[in-house]
């Protein structure tokens, strides 16, 4: 099945940026008679499915969206958890992503987390840092607004600094300024479980972004998964408001 599928992607068109909101844990665990905790473990074995199908197909950035703004508001006993896991799964991977020449990153108001899960992901970015292969972004304590916000915030101190002319400021600048100035927009993002909303994710980074939902909860997505989203992704005509006529004679001309 999976040998099928990867036969049908076209490598020399695969997106450079997949983005993901991994989603439906908790509901993946409930549904089992478990504790939402129990989901969010069992979320971890996708990532690392997820991360070694990507690389193998030599895609260059994943963005995970592991933990937003909002979910600090949820239960104690649930963020806690998180966390520790968080931290207990960066501590294990980092050989791997090294064996596999992974560079991680991270997103997100990094002040949020606490002084271990800080000092733990600090380690893993310097011991990744050499690494020329995918590129893994974890969007952690991440949401668009506050990204965006951050962003104005730090272009007025600059203008008032004298550092910026305001009449210069185009989206370039303001794009130096979020957290994603290093990397490529998502061409294509896929959001698991059945939701059909972004939740505070990217919202300028996706704005041609091709978008899939799949009801496939997060702890079931494979590699035969994301084949399939990218397979899906090939087949639509990115038109970035031209009309498909143009699309099509700019591809005959390539
Ligand atoms: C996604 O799964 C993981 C995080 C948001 C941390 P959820 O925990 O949102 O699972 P559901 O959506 O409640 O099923
Ligand atoms: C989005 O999922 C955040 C992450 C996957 C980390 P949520 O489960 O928090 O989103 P909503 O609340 O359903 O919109
Ligand atoms: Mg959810």
């Amino acid at each position: 099945m999976q040998e099928v599928l990867i036969a049908g992607i076209d490598k020399e068109r695969l997106p450079q940026h997949i983005a993901i909101i991994m989603d439906g844990n908790g509901r993946w665990a409930q549904e089992k008679g478990q504790d939402r905790l129990y989901g969010h473990y069992h979320g971890v074995e996708s990532v690392r499915n997820i991360v070694e199908g990507c690389a193998e197909l030599g895609i260059h950035y994943l963005t995970l969206y592991a933990f937003s703004t909002e979910n600090w508001d949820r239960p104690q006993q649930e963020v806690e958890g998180l966390m520790a896991l968080l931290v207990d799964t960066i501590r294990k991977e980092v050989p791997t992503l090294n064996k596999n020449n992974i560079r991680l990153h991270v997103i997100g108001d990094m002040n949020m987390l606490p002084k271990f899960a800080q000092d733990e992901l600090q380690e893993a970015l310097e011991m990744t840092s050499q690494n020329t292969g995918l590129n893994l972004v974890m969007a952690l304590s991440y949401s668009s607004r506050w990204e965006l916000v951050n962003a104005v915030k730090n272009i007025g101190l600059d203008v008032q600094s004298g550092k910026i002319d305001p009449t210069t400021i185009n989206h370039e600048t303001l794009e130096k300024y979020l957290t994603t100035s290093q990397f490529p927009d998502p061409e294509l993002m896929i959001r698991t479980s059945g939701e059909y909303r972004i939740s505070n994710f990217l919202l300028y980074q996706l704005a041609y972004a091709e978008l899939y939902f799949t009801n496939t909860r997060w702890p079931d997505f494979r590699k035969e998964n994301l084949y399939e989203a990218i397979i899906d992704f090939q087949a639509r005509e990115r038109r970035f408001g031209k009309t498909g006529q143009q699309i099509q004679e700019e591809t005959q001309l390539a």
